[in-house]
């Protein structure tokens, strides 16, 4: 399988970044973050999640964040969607794609969204079902698939099975998380091509945090394999309440770096992504944790 000539970046900076910061982050801010990464070209941004606010006070605004943003023309605004209620709020927004989210990992599952596995698949269906029918399209996560931080070690073949799973049920696109970023080139490889046997692999989505400092590494072999879809997070934001230990997505600014230098196009404009992650991190009081961004901001002066 040859190497993508594009690759698609779905920006979750707004969502997964956000949704772990200590401190509310003002709607303002999380509006002001979402359109300067629409005008950097990323074609897919991921605004928020109506989840409950007991659970993620975090993204307690997201009807506001969404009526608040420029819809970009061309730009994706998805937003995860756990049950029925989060689905109406979405349809009230008037959200055109949502994102489900299961896992590989019986103990995630509990502590993410208090249910099984089976019991999440079966909520997970009439929510697709009844999105698809109002003309949404419809995205499907898979937390764990490479290490889970209460069980260890993940089956590839619980990764599969949920993988088919989502995919009968209409989702587009399967996104792969390796929640607590503890894979490794060759395992990540062998994840995705038996996930390819299930799902075609250009419907598969890498979603790599980059605590052990793999990310890059692990999204390299997999774009050896034939996929074409990477998640990333300006700055490096990231993590998930449920998921101790977890640190950020790898960050938007060095994939683009790294996709740009081997010719593969994004449509992302890397000195725009640089600015935004500097945005968002002195608001939130902090260094970008992207290489690329700190080496760019260096020269740049
Ligand atoms: P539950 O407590 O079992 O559900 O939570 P419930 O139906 O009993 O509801 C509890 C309360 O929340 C009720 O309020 C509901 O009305 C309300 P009360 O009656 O007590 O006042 N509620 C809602 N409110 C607003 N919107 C909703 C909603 N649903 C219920 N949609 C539930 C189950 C799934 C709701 C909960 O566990 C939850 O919201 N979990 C979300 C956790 C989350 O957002 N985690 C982070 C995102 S996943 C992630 O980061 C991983 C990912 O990045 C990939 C990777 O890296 O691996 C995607
Ligand atoms: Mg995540």
């Amino acid at each position: 399988m040859a190497m993508p000539e594009h690759v698609t970046i779905v920006d979750v900076g707004p969502r997964d970044g956000l949704q772990a910061e200590k401190e509310i982050v003002p709607t303002a801010t999380k509006i002001a973050l979402i359109d300067q990464l629409s005008k950097a070209g990323i074609p897919s941004v991921e605004a928020g999640a109506f989840v409950s606010p007991k659970w993620v006070p975090q993204m307690a605004d997201t009807s506001e964040v969404l009526a608040g943003i420029q819809r970009h023309p061309g730009t994706r605004y998805p937003v995860l969607v756990p049950n029925a209620r989060g689905l109406e709020g979405a349809l009230a927004s008037g959200v055109e794609e949502i994102a489900i989210f299961g896992a590989a990992s019986e103990t995630f599952s509990q502590k993410n969204i208090n249910c099984s596995i089976d019991e999440s698949l079966a909520r997970f269906a009439p929510v697709a079902a009844d999105a698809l029918e109002a003309g949404m399209q419809v995205r499907g996560y898979i937390s764990c698939v490479l290490g889970c931080p209460y069980e260890g070690e993940v089956a590839i073949e619980a990764v599969v099975r949920v993988a088919r799973t989502l995919d009968e049920m209409g989702c587009y696109e399967i996104s792969l998380g390796d929640t607590i970023g503890v894979g490794t080139p060759s395992r990540a490889r062998a994840m995705i091509e038996a996930v390819a046997e299930a799902v075609p692999v250009d419907r598969i989505a890498l979603h790599f945090h980059d605590t052990y400092g793999q990310a890059l590494a692990n999204i390299l072999s997999c774009l050896e394999a034939g996929v074409a879809t990477v998640d990333t997070a300006v700055a490096g934001l990231g993590g998930c309440p449920y998921a101790p230990g977890a640190s950020g997505n790898v960050a938007t600014e060095d994939v683009v770096y790294m996709l740009d230098g081997m010719g593969i196009t994004t449509g992302v404009d890397l000195n725009a992504v640089v600015q935004t992650g500097a945005f968002i991190s002195a608001t939130l009081g902090r260094s970008p944790t992207s290489k690329a961004a700190q080496a760019i901001a260096a020269k740049s002066g």
